[in-house]
């Protein structure tokens, strides 16, 4: 029997990252190419959206055109384009939608739009085809937690046509800043380079985090809501009431315009204080981001507890989680590095669901900057 394989390309282009990604029947990854724009926005200590847009501009054509090449095969045999639609930067948006609705056009193929959130939960099933692992059982309680979403969903599947596809209902998220963004502002304040997690997550290890208590942030409403922003200032009061920190912080500035931002580097550069300031700060996130999320899985009877985005690669979020979970009777699962940032195979994977259930664009479609998932 011949069984039909579906391809998908998947087009990512809502924040800094130009991606491009095919995908067979939603599971195998032929190709995940990306081109990160980290270098550039590090010149300004956070993504700046003008130029985010240009560099997609410039990134598509080469971008998708390597995704097709190392996937081994053209264009004319995709079966479907899928495309970010939203949330995030409009101007970002615009270049992957408007590409992927020509280049739709163009090879007279289906159209796809994804919310990109929906790609950071598939992201998770992805991995668990990648490595041939357990498959997360559902209901499930998904944390997306990145520079710039931290969200609660709890995802189930339902049967559309005949179809079965993910329903998602929002259980919470920031009121303020994403943790990743947290994470980014804090070691902005303490110049320990862009952008701040993989840094400060290093360095963590060797701080007290029990050095500097931060106070509960105060949040009325959802009990799954979070907010950093308290944190952030918490930890720039501190800074300013310790002027003893300051010529460390110089002395790292130094050394970032030097181009010397490796964590052993910066490192060298830290008194105990900091060492110990970043390890409270991370304790303070990562408490906050596993308490919420496992009493909503607890609450919600979920049978697995999903993490992805930027910040799920951190060492203590995972640690802590996997703890944790493990005391409750749940399972958590966590893409590796390459699929928990933005990434285009997530979105090809997402945009699959979509194709199996029929459910296309036309030429009208246009992108969304808080397009909502639920
Ligand atoms: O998903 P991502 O690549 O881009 C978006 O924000 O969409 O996430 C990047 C964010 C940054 O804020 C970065 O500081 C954070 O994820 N991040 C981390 C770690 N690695 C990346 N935060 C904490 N610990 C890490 N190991
Ligand atoms: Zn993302």
């Amino acid at each position: 029997m011949n069984i039909q394989k579906n391809l998908i390309l998947g087009i990512e282009s809502s924040c800094d990252e130009t991606a491009a990604a095919v995908v067979e029947d939603g599971r195998r990854i032929l190709s995940n190419i990306v081109a990160s724009q980290i270098a550039i926005h590090r010149n300004f200590g956070g993504v700046v959206p003008e130029i985010a847009s240009r560099e997609h501009l410039r990134q598509i054509v080469p971008v998708v055109r390597e995704a097709i090449q190392q996937a081994g095969i053209s264009l004319s045999v995709l079966d479907a384009i899928a495309v970010t639609r939203g949330p995030g930067l409009i101007g970002a948006l615009l270049v992957g939608v408007t590409y992927g609705k020509t280049l739709a056009l163009a090879l007279d193929k289906p159209l796809i739009a994804v919310n990109h959130l929906e790609g950071h939960v598939h992201a998770v099933f992805l991995e668990a085809h990648a490595t041939g692992g357990l498959r997360p059982e559902l209901p499930a309680v998904c944390l997306i937690v990145s520079g710039g979403h931290t969200v609660i969903y709890e995802v189930k599947s339902e049967s559309t046509n005949g179809v079965m596809q993910f329903s998602y209902s929002r259980i919470g998220g920031t009121r303020d800043d994403a943790a990743g963004e947290a994470y980014d502002k804090v070691a902005r304040l303490l110049a320990l380079g862009y952008p701040g997690g993989p840094v400060m997550d290093k360095l963590a290890v060797h701080g007290n985090p029990n050095a500097i208590r931060f106070a509960e942030p105060k949040i009325r409403g959802s009990i799954h809501d979070f907010s950093f922003s308290g944190i952030k200032t918490a930890v720039l009061y501190h800074i300013q009431k310790h002027p003893e920190l300051q010529p460390e912080i110089a002395a790292r500035k130094e050394a970032l315009l030097r181009g010397e931002r490796s964590a052993d580097a910066l490192r060298k550069l830290c008194t105990t204080a900091t060492l110990d300031l970043v390890a409270s700060f991370q304790r303070s996130v990562v408490d906050n981001l596993v308490t919420s999320t496992l009493a909503a899985a607890q609450e919600l009877s979920a049978n697995s507890v999903l993490v992805s985005g930027g910040v799920a690669a951190n060492s203590e979020l995972r640690a802590t989680f996997e703890r944790e979970a493990k005391k409750l009777g749940v399972e958590v699962f966590f893409p590796s590095r390459a699929l928990s940032t933005d990434n285009a195979a997530m979105i090809a994977a997402a945009g699959y669901s979509r194709f199996a259930a029929g459910h296309f664009e036309d030429a009208t479609l246009d992108p969304v900057a808080n397009l909502p998932l639920a």
